[in-house]
């Protein structure tokens, strides 16, 4: 079985079981990026809880418009994540957050970073936090919103657009 093979496998035991996939009811951050190559979307939740005075990630959800492995990858991070500061979580990179699948096929690097920037972009500054708390609930009624006026961060250009 060649490097190809146990990534395809171990990306179809992953999204046979997603972990954390949902919206995060009473969530303290959101963020959403989407990928204007491939035109997939995806959104993190994160929620934090205090242990012995330090602010760590109680528990992270997403949902997607991604393919297979941005799905397994963002059920991975959700799980990496949980119980690190924002700061130790910003320090993970997409290959940080994929490497248990090993390593990606070029073709899905991109997939693992859509994952990266939604994380970045809940944990990100305050105002821009803030901004994205505007989104809708789930990322399909974001989509059905007849008035979006969220902000969205489109990956691999410095462009930000409102949609
Ligand atoms: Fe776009 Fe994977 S192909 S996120």
């Amino acid at each position: 079985m060649n490097t190809s093979d146990d990534f395809a496998k171990r990306v179809e035991a992953a999204i046979k079981n997603p972990k954390n996939l949902g919206e995060l009811v009473g969530a303290d951050a959101v963020g959403t990026v989407g990928n204007e190559e491939c035109g997939d979307m995806l959104r993190m939740w994160v929620k934090f809880k205090e242990i012995e005075g330090r602010r760590v990630i109680d528990k992270a959800t997403f949902q997607t418009f991604g393919c297979e492995t941005a799905i397994a990858v963002a059920s991975l991070a959700t799980e990496l994540i949980s119980g690190k500061t924002v700061e130790e979580a910003l320090t993970m990179s997409g290959d940080d957050l994929a490497a248990p699948l090993g390593p990606l096929p070029p073709l899905k690097i991109h997939c693992a970073q859509l994952v990266e920037g939604a994380l970045r972009s809940a944990l990100a500054p305050d105002e821009k936090r803030a901004e994205s708390q505007k989104l809708a609930p789930t990322l399909l009624q974001q989509f059905q919103s007849p008035k979006r006026e969220s902000k969205i961060i489109i990956l691999g250009s410095s462009n930000e657009r409102r949609s």
